[in-house]
């Protein structure tokens, strides 16, 4: 790499100026060179990053650059390389204008740590009657409501800032992850203190906020109602009707940081069932499992479906995503979906990858995929054995 601080100040657009500094920055396939020039007897304003390590290349001047604890002298010439985690600062302690390359990767949010937002503002008819004042997140999976496998699936993951889009209907859904006094002392004066601590437990689970979708327009406006929560940052968004097991967003958390682009998981699903989901058409393979997608289509009929691979209700997403969302397109059913801002995201050059997801998905909204999940955990449970004879009673087992 050439490193030029003339071409860099030429044609690097100029990106902050006040009385102590300039900084041009140029951006690069996967890098931002960003030129300082800093005053003298001035220091910049020091950051601390997790995501990546920077590079300093300083050029001309003299200096402090100070790396954590540690305060070292810098002069044109010297390299220091800033690891994650690190604050750092740099001073000027020379009477001319000390000029320096800071090169990092690009890589938006540096810094942040990934939020969670979880829809679950939709209908359900597909579950209705039992839907119709019960929220399908709701629904008991074995022996919990399939959103707090969800809201356990982030943490597992290190996601611990979460928002939970609802909508009418749904206040059970709060009331759940809330505090519950009244419960709570009964429970203590009955003596029932495993309950309690279960209890407690919830609650206690993470930092959630809420926000409501007034009106249920589609997956794509749900996921819109999560902008300024998420800032300007990469974000997971997690079905909240939608089981993985195991654990799908924490494989798709590796995937995101190795090629820190957005991520969607997929599965096979028999091709004449394309046209239930989103469908991804696959470019240059990048690894095991991972791929880089150049289209993806809501709902397509099987002879216009690119492949038979579905997307599963996990994400991981560029907040550039919100400028399409915004432009409040209408797509399949007159929704406005979350896959058409998808497929934007991708013409527009942006990089989005693939992860085939090797593990069980459940989709709750769906009878059937209720029904097998909860015959599943149950199998994993102290009544395993009760179960099998049951089946065995009803000749459905040997
Ligand atoms: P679904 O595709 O399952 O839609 O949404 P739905 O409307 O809830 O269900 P059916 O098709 O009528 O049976 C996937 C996820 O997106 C949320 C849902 O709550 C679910 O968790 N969603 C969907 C919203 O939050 N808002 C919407 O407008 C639509």
């Amino acid at each position: 790499m050439r490193l030029n601080a003339e071409e860099l100040e030429k044609r690097g657009k100029l990106v902050k100026k006040d009385e102590r500094y300039e900084v041009y920055d140029i951006e690069m396939e996967d890098l931002v060179l960003s030129l300082t020039k800093l005053f003298p007897g001035k220091a910049t304003s020091g950051h601390y990053h997790e995501d990546s390590e920077e590079v300093y290349y300083f050029l001309s001047g003299r200096g402090k650059i100070k790396l954590g604890e540690e305060v070292h002298e810098a002069q044109a010439g010297d390299i220091f390389t800033v690891p994650k985690d690190t604050f750092h600062q740099v001073i000027n302690t020379g009477d001319d204008v000390l000029k320096f390359i800071a090169v990092f990767e690009k890589y938006e949010g540096r810094g942040t740590k990934l939020k969670a937002i979880i829809p679950a503002a939709g209908h359900g008819t597909r579950f209705l009657p039992i839907t119709k004042a019960q929220p399908k997140e709701m629904l008991p999976v074995f022996d919990k409501p399939v959103i707090q496998y969800v809201v356990e699936e982030a943490l597992d993951a290190g996601i611990d800032n979460i928002l939970i889009i609802t909508g009418r209907g749904k206040r059970a859904i709060e009331d759940h992850f809330d505090r519950s006094p009244e419960l709570e002392q009964f429970l203590e004066k009955a003596g029932k203190l495993e309950y309690l601590e279960e209890i407690r437990k919830i609650s206690e689970l993470a930092n959630i906020t809420y926000i409501r979708q007034k009106e249920a327009l589609g997956l794509g406006h749900a996921v819109l109602q999560a902008r300024e929560f998420v800032g300007n940052a990469y974000f997971a968004v997690l079905l909240g009707d939608v089981i993985t097991k195991p654990a799908c967003i924490r494989d798709m958390l590796e995937v995101h940081k190795r090629y820190r682009a957005s991520v969607i998981a997929l599965q096979e699903v028999p091709k004449q069932e394309v046209s239930k989901y989103g469908v991804a058409e696959l470019g240059k393979s990048l690894g095991e499992g991972v791929y880089e997608l150049t289209d993806v289509i809501e709902k397509p009929s099987p002879e216009e479906a690119p492949s038979n691979l579905a997307i599963t209700g996990r994400y991981i997403l560029s907040s550039k995503i919100f400028t399409y969302l915004a432009q409040g397109e209408r797509g399949y059913g007159g929704e406005i979906q979350l896959t058409d801002a998808i497929r934007k995201l991708i013409q527009d050059g942006e990089r989005v990858v693939g992860y085939i997801y090797p593990g069980k998905v459940f989709d709750i909204g769906n009878k059937l995929d209720w029904i097998k999940s909860t015959i599943m955990l149950s199998l994993e449970s102290e009544f395993r054995e009760e179960i099998e004879r049951f089946l065995r009673e009803l000749g459905y087992a040997h």
